[in-house]
């Protein structure tokens, strides 16, 4: 299964680094998604992590500083494993150039798999939950956020079009909410390919593998957030991401 590598498209990166690094429009990512996921993780004191599409590794860093004794990050992405790698110099953390879908090819286990709006990318999800399952410890951890189905349901070419404004608020669509598949949408440049799941799917892969649930959270905007970007009082009427945390029993 021949994946798309969009980080990889210079325009596409640069782009997406600007937004990630901007200092005068707080994102999304800062704001909600990466808080909610922490709270979710919680103490990582002494355990070794595995980051699946673990980007520009800031998430690694944290981890590192919250006590955590060895984080290996892995993107398909050369330029994310780059900056990665400028961004991060300890022992503690490892980088590599690989697809979350061959990670039953590394010869280790881990007591935590996390991931961070990445396993949206991936076309078998059943299939990924399995393999993080198998190279978990005994009593280890898969937690992870994705795009919720709100947001990757509709088939649309342009994300910028995902509702209609009716007495001046706005509603969002939800078509193709059981048609799962690929979808592919204008996100800084044409043709950014993503898999579209719903909530029974992305429950049902983590119990098929065998992991007892032990949360499922939709994002929300606190009070803050909406201080600093009024737009995210829309997460009122729709949630951005959705987190999982899920066990494998001893
Ligand atoms: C939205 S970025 C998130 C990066 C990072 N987790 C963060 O939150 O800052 C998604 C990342 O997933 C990576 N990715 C996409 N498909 C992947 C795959 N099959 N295996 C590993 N990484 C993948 C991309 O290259 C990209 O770096």
């Amino acid at each position: 299964m021949e994946q798309q590598n969009i980080y990889d498209n210079e325009e596409f990166f640069n782009s997406y680094q600007e937004m990630r690094q901007s200092t005068t429009v707080p994102n999304a990512n800062d704001l909600i998604e990466i808080p909610q996921l922490f709270e979710l993780i919680g103490d990582v004191k002494g355990k070794t992590i595995l980051d699946l599409g673990c980007g520009s590794g800031g998430h690694d860093r944290k981890l590192i500083e919250l006590g955590a004794k060895s984080v290996l990050g892995i993107d398909l992405s050369h330029n994310m494993i780059n900056e990665a790698i400028k961004n991060n110099n300890t022992d503690k953390i490892e980088y590599k150039v690989m697809s979350m879908c061959d990670i039953d090819k590394l010869d280790r286990k881990f007591d935590l798999v996390v991931s961070s709006l990445a396993i949206h990318y991936i076309e078998d999800y059943d299939g990924l939950c399995k393999k993080v399952y198998d190279i978990l410890n005994p009593g280890g951890e898969f937690i992870f956020s994705n795009s919720h189905p709100n947001d990757t349901a509709p088939i649309l070419t342009n994300l910028e079009h995902r509702w209609v404004m009716l007495n001046d608020k706005k509603y969002f669509l939800l078509s193709d909410y059981n048609n799962e598949g690929k979808r592919s949408n204008f996100w800084y440049i044409d043709g950014v390919e993503n898999y579209h799941r719903n909530m029974s799917t992305l429950v049902n892969g983590l119990l098929k593998a065998n992991f007892r649930l032990e949360k499922m959270q939709e994002s929300y905007a606190s009070e803050e957030a909406i201080r600093l970007r009024p737009k995210y009082i829309e997460q009122k009427d729709h949630s951005y991401y959705v987190y999982f945390k899920a066990k494998k029993e001893n």
